[in-house]
């Protein structure tokens, strides 16, 4: 009998041990064999996968890029759109500003509601200007921003362009689609639909696309050997994204401490943003789209379940249930999360939590200008924001302890 309870004891310890080495990943691509399958059966896809997003956009044309702001750049440039004001929301990917920057352009920008984390619609109409050429109408963290709002504010002469990086699925009332000139989406890896990096333009006009097409087809044409090495490298090394594992990759990306994106010069763009999109990522993205709707609706489950329960959690703000809403990320609202060391001490009970953007835009310091003005909401959803995971991997136990652990954690 004490020799059992010896050994009962030492495997207590050893399972603790061993869940001590377990970390509930941060993002993690919805993948399976079938996605490896297609990336190792040498089939042209390229067209086939950008004619397909343009269907799901219910528009008629689809370019492929290697990121959604390449996309975004052959736009502007195709447009022959310099020197001009380009709107967008003050909290948002600094890729996106970076790009407007670097097309030789000024990016202006709107605070935000925080209701939904999309742009306010009222700051919109200070914002316009006669130099105002493009509107970045945000669909952040999958929220639907009101584009056809949108349209009324900003005229007939206003490009629309719809960022739906997080936002994959169609948005508009009525099933209508895309409803901007042009809609981006972006393929990242912790992105809804993920071919682990690229981006594809739709638009409903033909005057558009040939203008995009003929750009993208003069300028972004490169077949990069290096760039195709690494995206493979990278999409193989996603099928290690595990409990088991992510402890070690953790580690290894983060050296131990939370994420800091570095801060990338204005003009930034990826070495491989003029390169081809490797056909192997087409095909991978045609079956991410097989598999968009159950994506989706496992999405929109978990955050059903985050909501539920931590509605009354102390301390912590869940952004609202939207039903059309991807949930790229489940956010909530963490006052002091930076003071109470929140993302660290999530990160020792075993579960990677971030924040995509721990900024606002206007107050980066290539942004920074007093004429700007201020962006209280924008600020406040930078400095308190928390993303938690919410990929279809997940299972109802690892939804509950995380749950269990925001609640522990937020405590002062
Ligand atoms: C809201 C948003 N828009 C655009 C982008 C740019 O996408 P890409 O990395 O494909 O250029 C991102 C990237 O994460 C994003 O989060």
């Amino acid at each position: 009998m004490k020799a059992f309870r010896c050994y009962k004891a030492d495997l207590e310890k050893l399972l603790e041990m061993l869940t001590k080495l377990m970390m509930i990943p941060y993002y993690r691509p919805y993948y399976d064999y079938r996605e490896l399958l297609a990336a190792l059966t040498p089939v042209p896809a390229r067209q086939k996968f950008t004619a397909a997003m343009a269907r799901h956009a219910r528009v008629r044309y689809g370019l492929d890029f290697t990121y959604g702001r390449a996309g975004l750049f052959a736009i502007l440039h195709a447009l022959k759109i310099t020197d001009a004001e380009i709107i967008l929301p003050a909290y948002t990917c600094m890729v996106v500003a970076h790009t407007i920057e670097a097309s030789g352009n000024h990016p202006v920008f709107v605070d935000i509601d925080l209701a939904n984390y999309n742009m306010a619609l009222e700051g919109l109409k200070h914002a316009m200007t006669k130099r105002t050429r493009v509107v970045v109408a945000t669909h952040l963290y999958g929220y639907p921003v009101d584009v056809a709002a949108i349209r009324e504010i900003v005229g007939g002469d206003v490009f629309i362009v719809e960022d739906c990086a997080l936002g994959v699925q169609m948005l508009a009332k009525e099933g209508r689609g895309i409803q901007g000139d042009f809609g981006i989406f972006s393929f990242g890896a912790a992105k809804p639909l993920s071919v682990y990096e690229g981006g594809i333009v739709v638009t409903d006009s033909a005057d558009l696309y040939e203008a995009v097409k003929a750009y993208r087809d003069v300028f972004m044409t490169k077949s990069s050997p290096k760039s195709s090495a690494k995206r493979w490298g990278r999409f193989l090394s996603s099928y290690m994204l595990r409990k088991c594992t992510y402890q070690f990759i953790y580690r290894l990306k983060y050296g131990g401490h939370t994420s800091t994106k570095s801060a990338l010069p204005p003009d930034h763009l990826p070495y491989d943003a003029n390169a081809i999109l490797p056909e192997f990522q087409s095909r991978i993205g045609l079956i991410q789209l097989q598999k968009l709707e159950v994506i989706l609706q496992k999405r929109r489950a978990l955050a059903q379940t985050y909501d539920n329960e931590l509605h009354d959690c102390i301390r912590v703000f869940p952004a609202p249930l939207v039903d059309s809403a991807t949930y790229s990320h489940y956010t909530i609202r963490v006052p002091h999360r930076d003071q109470i060391g929140f993302i660290q001490r999530m990160v020792q009970c075993g579960v990677a939590v971030d924040s995509a953007y721990k900024y606002a835009l206007p107050y980066l310091a290539p942004y920074r200008s007093p004429i700007q003005g201020d962006f209280p909401r924008a600020a406040q959803a930078a400095r308190e924001v928390i993303n938690l995971p919410c990929y279809p991997h997940l299972d109802l136990s690892d939804v509950h302890y995380i749950i269990a652990c925001v609640a522990k954690c937020a405590k002062p």
